[in-house]
Order: structure tokens, then sequence, then C-alpha cells
């Protein structure tokens, strides 16, 4: 069991598959990004041995982000190997939806859970703007697909972003109306790559909950206020589904947080929100052995930070959103 000097018992793994992605959002980086060579990414039989490590340690969580993970090759083969391992008990995956309705059927048959989706608007022309890339019917189409085979319940995340989508929350918030989805507001976060954005325009959970709840409201509490994930949840009268607010900056939920995250080039990163890292991939790459490797996860979880520095204005620029998967 890996636990931190604070008492948190840490179980849940957030695997980057890669740092590449199809589209360029406003919010994560900047369009003429380049990215890392392959070589520097983890490879395949390294995502497995990882994924071995961290389950004999009790993992059992595992999420696998990006970048953009369904553009990593062998996504499938990947999932099966990863599900089929010993202790692993749920295996989720965000993605930007794009190539879903392709790869949702052969995703849930090789053993994948759940999907969270990244849509910030139903409006294709505010979708194009805030993507640089991206068509509103591709996503759309990977929601559907997703839901036909079951990886359900579907969980949709929107950044909002002054400017861009704050109005666009009152549409998205009554897709919980026909659908019983969970759609999360999240609160942008600030790191390298698009800081200034990030910083100037961001809209934080209390006003996202006042527009919803004044245009369809009353919001009710869900659960007593009891965290999922990270989100807080409320449901609007008659609705199916439930509406989240992720409020990282403002109202961080660092007491109950679990999560481990490894980046596309094989750091153990301990905070979203800090730049502290421990690198695992040199080390196995130079013949660490297992238990040398297990010794420097359970050092790096113990001295796992608390809180970010926000407030302080310590704000991580060593990466880029898109290599630490969020
Ligand atoms: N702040 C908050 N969330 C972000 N995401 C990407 N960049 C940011 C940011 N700066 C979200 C994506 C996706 C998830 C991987 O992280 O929209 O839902
Ligand atoms: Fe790609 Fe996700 Fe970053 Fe958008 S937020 S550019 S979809 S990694």
């Amino acid at each position: 069991m890996a636990i931190d000097k604070f008492g948190r018992s840490i179980s849940y793994l957030r695997i980057s598959l890669t740092d590449h992605c199809n589209l360029r959002c406003v919010y994560c980086m900047p369009e003429d990004m380049t990215f890392r060579p392959n070589a520097e990414l983890m490879q395949d039989d390294e995502i497995i041995l990882f994924t071995r490590l961290f389950a004999s340690l009790g993992f059992h969580k595992f999420r696998l982000t990006g970048g953009e993970p369904t553009v990593r090759a062998n996504i499938v083969e990947l999932v099966q190997q990863i599900s089929d391992t010993p202790g692993v008990q749920s295996l989720t995956i965000t993605t930007n939806g794009i190539l879903l309705s392709k790869l949702a059927e052969p995703l849930a048959k090789a053993g994948l859970d759940r999907v969270n989706i990244s849509l910030d608007t139903l409006d294709p022309e505010k979708f194009r703007r805030l993507t640089r890339w991206g068509n509103l019917e591709d996503v759309w189409a990977g929601v559907q697909a997703a839901e036909k085979v079951g990886l359900t319940p579907i969980k949709i995340n929107a950044v909002v972003v002054r400017g861009y989508n704050e109005r666009d929350v009152l549409e998205i918030a009554r897709l919980t109306l026909e659908h019983p989805w969970q759609v999360r507001f999240i609160e942008m976060m600030p790191f390298a790559g698009a800081t200034d954005l990030q910083i100037n325009q961001v809209v934080d959970w209390e006003e996202m909950f006042q527009r919803i709840d004044s245009a369809h409201g009353p919001l009710e509490i869900v659960d007593g206020g009891k965290l999922d994930g990270e989100a807080r949840l409320y449901h609007l009268p008659d609705a199916v589904g439930n509406i989240g607010f992720i409020s990282s900056v403002t109202k961080p939920f660092c007491a109950t947080c679990n999560r481990a995250r490894l980046t596309a080039d094989g750091r153990l990163r301990l905070c979203l929100l800090r730049e502290k890292e421990v690198d695992l991939l040199t080390p196995l790459r130079a013949g660490a052995s297992l238990d040398d490797l297990r010794e420097m996860i359970l050092e790096g979880i113990w001295h796992k930070p608390w809180g970010h520095g926000l407030e302080q204005g310590i704000i991580p620029l060593n990466r880029v959103m898109n290599e630490i998967g969020g």
C-alpha cells in the first residue's frame, strides 16, 4: 500500500500515453506545439511493466490520458494488456472523442470500463475556436458510440474559458435533462504553454453554478456534497444525469486526493499543480531492478505535496498540460 506523509493512501494512477494530440485547445497548448520524439516516450512494454509495478503496490484504479491517448498506436492492445493485469480493478480513459466513433467498440471489448469525453461547447463554430482544429460532429459521434457499447456512465468534461464558452454552460448543463451522463465543469488551471490565457480567463465554479442555477435551477446537491472523484455533484430538477463542478483552483480537494500520475516520458508526477517529479523511466532503461523501482515509487509517494501554491503565485511551468494528462 502506498501512503504519503499526510496519511493519504494513494491507489489511483493516471498514465499519460503520449503528449501528442490531434487538437490544439487554446487552454492547453500553443498551435505550433512541438512534441517529444517517440523514443522519449514510454514504450508499450515499459507501460505494462509500470502498470504491474504500481498494481503490486496496491494501485487498483487506472486511467489513460494524454495528450490524446487514442492517437497512440496500439491503444487497443495496450488497453487489453492493462485491463488483464492482476490488481487492475477499474480502467478508464480521458479522450477528446475525435477518434472514438471507431475505437469505442474495440476498446470496450479490450476491457475498458468507461470514458470521460471533453466537450466544452455544443456550438460547432465555438468548438472550432476553442480546439482550433476540431469538428464537433466527430466528438458527438464518439459520445454516441461510447454509449452504445456500454462505456457508461458517460462523463463529459467542459473546461470553461472566459470569452469563449462561459455562456455555453447552460446548454451543456441541459444535456443532463435527457441523458444519464455526468457533465462536469472544470476551472481552468495554469501550466506552461498557454499561461496568460489560463490565468486571465478563468471562470470560477461559483460563477458557473450561479449561471446554471438561475437559468435552470434550483440545483440540488447530490450525496450531501460528498466528492465523486474530484467533482462536487448537483442535479437539475427532473434531470436524469448529474452536474459536477471541479474547482481545482478556488476550492481544491487535496485532502481526499488518492492519485498519482505517470507522465508520457515516464516521470512519476506527484501533484498536477506542483513541479515535483520522480524519474522512473531513466532508471528502468539503465537497468534498475523492480525492487529499486518500487522503492523509488514509495519514496516519491511519501513526499507527495499537499495542495497547490497558486495563491502564492507558484505555477507549475515545467510542463505543458498535455504531458501530464490532467
Ligand atoms: N485546465 C483545466 N483542464 C484542462 N484540460 C486541459 N487543459 C486544462 C487546463 N489548463 C482538460 C481537458 C480534458 C482533461 C484531460 O484536462 O479538457 O478534459
Ligand atoms: Fe488535446 Fe486535450 Fe490538450 Fe485539447 S486539452 S489540445 S484535446 S490534450
